[in-house]
């Protein structure tokens, strides 16, 4: 089944950029009579198999939206369950994503981790650095329009320093200080738990982006899921303005 799926997939047309909002955690773990936690310890295993199924396939960049900065306000156990999970799961995978050949990145407020996290992170951005197969993103305490805001402020800072000049800001001039300057925008977007919403998630690039939902509660997403949501993405019409025509 996996490999008859796997095998539709036209490799000519992929994404060169997946994000998904991991979600469902929570859901999963009460759905067993368990705690919240005991959810997010087992969506480790779908981060695994996602990122792998992407670089087999030759995806260039996934971002995984693991803790938003709304996700500070959940019960400070929660909070720090998950930072501990962050900490040994980056810890126990750097070497796997090196055998891989996968390049570890992070976007968000990453001032505002916990020193270890932090610290954990960094090391994994640092060795795995000059990987070359694939880029995996976390964003973490990432929220949107902070990102926003911070490159606003940036440009508002050169604009006052007379680097630039405000009649040539241009949309690439905003890009170049966002948290993911100089990576391709995403051209599909999978959200898991049946919700139907964007939770301040790269409100700026997913402009154009396809978006996929699945009821699949995150724990549960498999190579296969990743599949079915690429096929999925192929058979749409992307016309970015245009009529049908124009694009056949
Ligand atoms: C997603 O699962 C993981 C994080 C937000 C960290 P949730 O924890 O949001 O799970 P639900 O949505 O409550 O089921
Ligand atoms: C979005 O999920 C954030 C992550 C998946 C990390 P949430 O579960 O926090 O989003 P809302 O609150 O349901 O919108
Ligand atoms: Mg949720």
């Amino acid at each position: 089944m996996e490999n008859t799926l796997k095998s539709q997939i036209d490799l000519k047309r992929l994404p060169k950029h997946i994000a998904i909002i991991m979600d469902g955690n929570g859901r999963w773990a009460k759905k067993q009579g368990k705690i919240r936690t005991f959810g997010h310890e087992n969506g480790v295993k779908a981060v695994r198999d996602t990122t792998e199924a992407c670089a087999e396939l030759g995806i260039e960049y996934l971002t995984l939206y693991a803790f938003s900065t709304e996700n500070w306000n959940r019960p400070k156990y929660e909070v720090n369950a998950l930072m501990r999970l962050l900490v040994k799961t980056i810890n126990a995978e750097t070497k796997t994503l090196n055998k891989n050949n996968i390049r570890l990145q992070a976007i968000g407020d990453l001032d505002s981790l916990p020193k270890a996290t932090r610290e954990e992170l960094q090391q994994a951005i640092d060795n795995t650095s000059s990987n070359t197969r694939m880029t995996l993103v976390l964003a973490l305490s990432y929220s949107s329009k902070w990102e926003i805001m911070n490159a606003v402020k940036k440009l508002t800072e050169a604009v006052k320093k007379s680097e630039i000049n405000p009649t040539d800001i241009t949309e690439h001039s905003l890009e170049k200080h966002l948290c993911t300057a100089g990576m391709p925008d995403p051209e599909l977007m999978i959200r898991t738990s049946g919700e139907h919403r964007i939770s301040n998630f790269l409100l700026w690039q997913l402009a154009y982006a396809e978006f996929y939902f699945t009821e699949t509660l995150w724990p549960d997403f498999s190579k296969q899921h990743l599949y079915e949501a690429i096929l999925d993405y192929q058979n749409r019409e992307r016309r970015f303005g245009k009529t049908s025509e124009q694009i056949k």
